[in-house]
């Protein structure tokens, strides 16, 4: 099997695994990184959104191969004790029900956030819609959104 550098949360490791293994099981299965979650596999739902680039990707739909020699963030990463602007506002607006695709919707929020820092609501109903919640806890995830970009 081939060996694939990556680079997560700022650390290269390196992994072997089939070239077509999805990021996603290599992040949890390969680097005990759970908190990106499995929910469709087919790249619908957004519970395994991460950061690749700094871009919000779905961890399902893109290989190893297809992730080697680029920098991906993980929940995990996206700071050391949960003081993320984007975490932060979360725990304030008190945003989880069953908090399956917290993790995947905090990721989408905070690359959004990271390139349009003062959005309008419409904005915010755009950038998250491909993020789904069985709870349809919607409106305190926009909620979380707007407070973070405040
Ligand atoms: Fe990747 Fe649903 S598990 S988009």
């Amino acid at each position: 099997m081939p060996a694939y550098q990556i680079k997560v949360n700022g650390e290269t490791q390196t992994v072997d695994v089939s070239e077509d293994t999805p990021i996603l099981w290599v992040l949890r299965d390969h680097m005990d990184l759970v908190g990106t979650k499995f929910g469709c596999g087919i790249g619908q739902c957004g519970a395994c959104t991460i950061h690749l680039d700094g871009y919000a990707v779905r961890s399902c739909s893109l290989t190893v191969s297809q992730v080697e020699g680029k920098s991906i963030t993980t929940i995990e990463g996206l700071s050391a004790d949960a003081s993320h602007p984007v975490q932060k506002a979360w725990k304030e607006v008190d945003v989880p029900q069953c908090g399956y695709c917290q993790a995947g919707q905090i990721m989408t929020a905070s690359a959004f956030l990271e390139r349009n820092s003062n959005p309008t609501s419409e904005d915010i109903k755009n950038a998250m819609h491909g993020n789904i919640c069985r709870c349809a806890a919607y409106t305190r995830i926009h909620k979380a959104v707007e407070t973070a970009a405040n």
